[in-house]
C-alpha cells in the first residue's frame, strides 16, 4: 500500500470505533512499520551515540508524507484523524524516538495555528509545513517557569503594527531545525494567564537565536535547545487567535497532543517488548531458553498487560481529540482534557516501567550499548516529564474528574 495513501485514507474517520482502530487504521499501522523498520531503524542507534538529529528519518518521512500527517487537507496536508496520528507516531518510535518527535512536535507546534489562527495565518504556516518545507516548534517553557506555565517573563510590547518580542525560551524541541515557532508572551503583565498571548516567530526573524544543544540523558537525535528573542519584531498579524488568548490556547493545545506523547511512549514499550521477546527465545540458560521459565514469562505478560491498557487508553483519548474536530475547532468533548494528560502520565510510567523490565530481561547484555532496551530506557524516561510531568498531569486530572 502507498503509505501517503493509507493516510489519506483514514482522513477524517472521526466515527472510529473509541477503542478499536478501524481496518484502515490497521493497514496504516502495517505500511509505517515496514518504512520505519527499513529507513530509520538502520540509523537509530548511531542517531543516538552521536547524538544527531536524524535526517535520513526526517527525509524518509517527508517522502511518505509522513512527517505532519495531522495537518488538515484544506491546507495541502494528509488530513490524518488523531488515532492515524497516534499510530504513526506509535511506530517510528517503536524504532527509533528521537524521530517520533517530528510528526509528534511538527503537530505541537502548528496546532496553535490550526485551534485558534486565522484563515491567512494557516494559509501562510501549514502549507510548507505540509510540504516538508518547514517543521514548526512549540515555546513555552522558560528557565523559570516550566510546571507553572502561566508564570512565564517573555515579554511581546505593541510598537505600531508590529509586537516587538523579548525573552529566552527552554527545552524547546528541535530549535534551530525548526523554521517556524509557535511562541507565548505576555502582552499584559497584570492580567497572569489572561495576560498571554501566541505568536508565529520565524528562524529568520532577526533577534531570533539558540542555544548550545542540551546534553540529555535520552532523545539525543532530537535537538533541545534554548530560543532567545532579542528585540523580535513580528507584525501584528503573526499573532495567533486574539490578544490575551494565548494561554487558552497553549494548554488547548497540550490536551491534543499529549496524546501524541502517550502514542510515543507506547511505541518505545512495544520496541522493548518485542527486543525481550525475541531475546528470551535465544538466550539459553540451565539448558534451556530462559523464556522458559515462569519468572520470566510472568514478566512478559506484565509488560504485555501494562503496554495494552496503556494503549486503549490511549486510543481512547485520541477519539476524543478527534471528537473535538480538528481541521474546524468545531465540536467538543468535554472529557478530552482528562482524557489527554490520563494517557500521557499512564501511558510514559507503563513505557519505563516496560523498558526497565526489558533491560532487566536481558540481563548484563541489557545494560550496554550493543542491544537497543538501555537506549529505549533512556528514552522512555522523557515521557514522564515533557509535555507537562506526571506530577502536572494529575493536577490536570484532579480538576477535571470525568
Ligand atoms: N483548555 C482551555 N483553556 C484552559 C485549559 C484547557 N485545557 N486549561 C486552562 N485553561 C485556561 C482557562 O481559561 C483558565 O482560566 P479560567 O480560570 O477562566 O478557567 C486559565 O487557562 C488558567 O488556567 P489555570 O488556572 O488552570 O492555570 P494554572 O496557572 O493553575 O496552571 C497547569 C495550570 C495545568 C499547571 C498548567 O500551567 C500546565 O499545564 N503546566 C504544565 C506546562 C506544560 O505542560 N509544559 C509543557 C511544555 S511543552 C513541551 O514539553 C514540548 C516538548 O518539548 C515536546
Amino acid at each position: 500500500m502507498n503509505i501517503s495513501r493509507g493516510v489519506r485514507a483514514v482522513a477524517g474517520a472521526a466515527d472510529f470505533d473509541l477503542y478499536r482502530p478501524a481496518e484502515e487504521h490497521e493497514m496504516l499501522r502495517e505500511s509505517v512499520r515496514a518504512l520505519a523498520e527499513a529507513k530509520i531503524a538502520p540509523h537509530a542507534a548511531a542517531v543516538d551515540e552521536e547524538a544527531r538529529f536524524p535526517q535520513e528519518a526526517l527525509d524518509a518521512l517527508v517522502a511518505n508524507d509522513l512527517h505532519a500527517v495531522h495537518v488538515p487537507e484544506a491546507y495541502g496536508g494528509a488530513g490524518a484523524d488523531a488515532l492515524a496520528t497516534v499510530i504513526v507516531i506509535e511506530e517510528i518510535a517503536r524504532v527509533c524516538a528521537s524521530s517520533s518527535l517530528i510528526p509528534a512536535v511538527n503537530k505541537l507546534g502548528s496546532l496553535p495555528v490550526i485551534l485558534s489562527g486565522g484563515e491567512d495565518l494557516k494559509k501562510k504556516y501549514l502549507g510548507p509545513l505540509a510540504k516538508g518545507d518547514a517543521m514548526f516548534s512549540y515555546c513555552l517553557s522558560e528557565p523559570d517557569a516550566g510546571s507553572d506555565a502561566a508564570g512565564m517573563k517573555t515579554r511581546a510590547v505593541r510598537d505600531g503594527d508590529h509586537w516587538v518580542l523579548n525573552g529566552v525560551k527552554r527545552w524547546i524541541t528541535n530549535a534551530g531545525v525548526s523554521e517556524y515557532y509557535t511562541v507565548m508572551a505576555v502582552t499584559d503583565p497584570e492580567k497572569r494567564s489572561k495576560g498571554i498571548s501566541a505568536f508565529v516567530v520565524e528562524k529568520g526573524d532577526e533577534g531570533v537565536s539558540f542555544g548550545a544543544p542540551e546534553k540529555k540523558l535520552g532523545i539525543k537525535g532530537s535537538p533541545t535547545r534554548e530560543v532567545y528573542l532579542d528585540n523580535v519584531r513580528v507584525p501584528a498579524d503573526r499573532m495567533i487567535g486574539g490578544e490575551g488568548t494565548g494561554f487558552a490556547t497553549a494548554m488547548q493545545t497540550l490536551d491534543h497532543t499529549r496524546i501524541t506523547i502517550a502514542a510515543q511512549a507506547l511505541g518505545i514499550a512495544q520496541g522493548a517488548l518485542d527486543y525481550a521477546k525475541g531475546y528470551v527465545r535465544e538466550r539459553k540458560q540451565f539448558g534451556k531458553p530462559v523464556g522458559d521459565f515462569q519468572g520470566v514469562q510472568f514478566m512478559l505478560a506484565d509488560m504485555a498487560m501494562k503496554l495494552e491498557a496503556a494503549r486503549q487508553l490511549t486510543y481512547a483519548a485520541a477519539a476524543r481529540s478527534e471528537r473535538v474536530s480538528i481541521g474546524t475547532g468545531k465540536g467538543s468533548d468535554e472529557q478530552l482534557t482528562f482524557f489527554g494528560a490520563a494517557a500521557k502520565c499512564y501511558a510514559s510510567d507503563a513505557a519505563m516501567e516496560i523498558t526497565t523490565d526489558a533491560v532487566q530481561l536481558l540481563g548484563g547484555y541489557g545494560f550496554t550499548r550493543d542491544y537497543p532496551v538501555e537506549r529505549m530506557m533512556r528514552d522512555a524516561k522523557i515521557t514522564q516529564i515533557y509535555e507537562g510531568t506526571n506530577q502536572v498531569q494529575r493536577i490536570v486530572m484532579a480538576r477535571n474528574l470525568p
